[in-house]
């Protein structure tokens, strides 16, 4: 038993013996082998006197949503790239994936009538774990690409040997793009007024373009229609800011050391790269070194469970990082394939829950579908993506908790890197616009479509 001690608010229980630094005495898989330790050591001291990206109170507010959603009181909607990039750092492209999940948040609100808690795969989500740490092309062997926090991903010796000041370049990206992101979502752009301006023009004329300019209609009527009733409607926020959170994989764990303060309100540990943190499918041992890690932060956190986990991993999770068993605390991303999902998630579900746990259960339907062309080029295809939300949605309905939310991976260009959706993007297609850096994206087209199916499925 390790010995807890009540932190200032006596609800919570914490582990008296955590430290953020606890990690580098257990097995932590995954991460890079830097070159010089005093280029690492100096960077990591710089990351540690560098402002914090957020702040506790919003990690909490985060948090409440959350447990809403494990209620089935909220829906989540968690997207962004695989990898963010270090070339790819406008305003525009910003400003254009924040339209596509706002988009993607009104088909959900308007067909659930539930709220949706919008969180990013953004300003952050630079680190890959990776099935090998090497990589081999033509005889010549040179280590794997592992996000824009650690190397390059062109295949020569100088790009991908791992740079810690990669990590110092990742913060300054994360913190200009919070920048952005806050002046957007509370500066007027997420103005439900705004409505049509979130429709890029490459996806105006498509099918899902025409069926979210109708609903926005819609919604501007009942807007007059309201203020014609005498409501003020100018006085209330929910109608002209968005909250908005960010998350990304806790994976370099130096990083998010350096990153991790206390709460100043409450003595508690955040890790204030970002509001909510994961564990990937491939580092979420629960006595390694991430699990240590994200046991001692009170930021709302989360784990993939992909299909060989059993329930007494997931209990055991439950009991690491979850101890109190806080509504909203602990999120379950399930992440099956679409061929698993049906067989593989009830029985998980139906353990967690007769354990009592107050989990919140999501679905990632990208990374159990992803397999590669005869051309090499890796990809997901739209309707197993589709099939693997409702094999989702199924299973819960089954063991009795609600749907609560998808973590989805998608840009707001007009790619072609996974395959179907209403446009038909076919494998010949693939290599017009393939840009992704890691994982096969949806493009904002497809994106918006899935919204309305999953529209669909939310209204039951
Ligand atoms: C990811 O989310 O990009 C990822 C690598 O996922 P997983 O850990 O589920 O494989
Ligand atoms: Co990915």
């Amino acid at each position: 038993m390790v010995p807890r001690c009540p932190s200032t608010r006596d609800d919570v229980w914490m582990d008296a013996t955590w430290t953020p630094a606890g990690w580098r005495g257990l097995t932590t898989l995954q991460q890079p082998e830097w070159p010089d330790e005093a280029v690492l050591d100096e960077a990591v001291t710089e990351l540690r006197q560098l402002p914090p990206l957020v702040f506790a109170g919003e990690a909490r507010s985060l948090q409440s949503s959350l447990a809403k959603a494990a209620r089935g009181e909220a829906f989540v909607l968690q997207a962004g790239d695989c990898a963010e990039a270090f070339g790819d750092f406008q305003a525009d492209s910003i400003r254009d994936k924040l339209k596509v999940i706002l988009q993607m948040a009104v088909v959900l609100t308007y067909a659930a009538g539930l709220p949706v808690v919008k969180v990013g795969r953004i300003a952050g989500q630079f680190a890959k774990p990776r099935s090998s740490p090497n990589e081999s092309q033509q005889d010549v062997e040179l280590p794997s690409f592992r996000g824009h926090a650690v190397n390059d991903s062109p295949f020569d010796s100088t790009s991908r040997t791992a740079d810690p000041r990669r990590m110092i370049r990742a913060y300054q990206q994360s913190a200009a793009t919070l920048n952005l992101i806050r002046a957007f979502t509370k500066g007027g752009f997420a103005d439900l007024n705004q409505i049509h301006v979130w429709n890029q023009e490459f996806v105006a004329g498509s099918t899902q373009g025409q069926r979210y300019e109708a609903i926005a209609r819609q919604i501007e009527r009942a807007l007059r229609f309201m203020a014609a009733c005498g409501v003020d409607l100018g006085t209330d926020s929910n109608l002209h800011e968005v909250d908005f959170y960010t998350s990304h994989e806790a994976l370099l764990l130096g990083y998010e050391e350096a990153l991790t303060r206390r709460d100043s309100l409450t003595g508690d540990w955040y890790d204030c790269s970002a509001h909510m943190l994961w564990v990937g499918e491939r580092t979420r041992q629960v006595d390694g070194g991430h699990i240590d890690f994200l046991s001692g932060v009170k930021n709302p956190v989360a784990s993939k469970v992909g299909p060989t986990a059993t329930p007494g991993e997931l209990l055991a999770l439950c009991e690491k990082l979850d101890p109190g068993n806080e509504p909203g605390r602990l999120t379950f991303i399930s992440r099956m394939g679409s061929g698993l999902v049906e067989e593989a998630l009830p029985p998980l579900i139906r353990s967690v829950k007769e354990a009592g746990r107050n989990v919140l259960w999501i679905c990632d339907p990208m990374h159990g579908n992803t397999f590669s062309t005869p051309a090499g080029l890796k990809t997901r295809r739209f309707d197993d993506i589709l099939a693997e939300i409702k094999g989702f949605f199924a299973a819960c309905q089954q063991e009795g908790v609600p749907p609560g939310g998808v973590h989805l991976e998608l840009t707001q260009e007009d790619v072609t890197e996974c395959l179907g959706g209403a446009e038909e993007i076919l494998d010949r297609h693939l290599e017009t616009r393939y840009q992704a850096l890691c994982d096969p994206r949806l493009n904002a087209r497809q994106s918006l479509d899935l919204a309305f199916q999953l529209g669909e499925m939310l209204q039951g």
